[in-house]
């Protein structure tokens, strides 16, 4: 198991998980919020293709969740708009 944090809270995974993964594992399913209507999106396709799942991940805006390996340390956060 490794540790991560979402926004601000710190959370657990196992290795090799996906970001999206370890986020449904404690039930959290917001990954950002639209630019114009500030509507909750998160996973969808599950395997990098639709962009819903866009996320924070160390500063880094735009990631996809779904494909990206969740490591120790990681700081995640909901990404609020573009
Ligand atoms: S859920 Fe579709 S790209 Fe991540």
């Amino acid at each position: 198991m490794i540790t991560f944090t979402f926004n601000g809270v710190e959370l657990t995974a196992r290795e090799g998980q996906s970001v999206a993964a370890a986020l449904i594992a404690h039930n959290e399913r917001i990954t950002r919020l639209t630019r114009a209507a500030g509507k909750p999106r998160g996973i969808f396709c599950g395997i990098g293709v639709c962009f819903d799942c866009l996320i924070i991940i160390d500063g880094q805006p735009n990631q996809r969740s779904c494909i990206t390996e969740v490591k120790a340390g990681m700081v995640v956060a909901v990404q609020d708009g573009a």
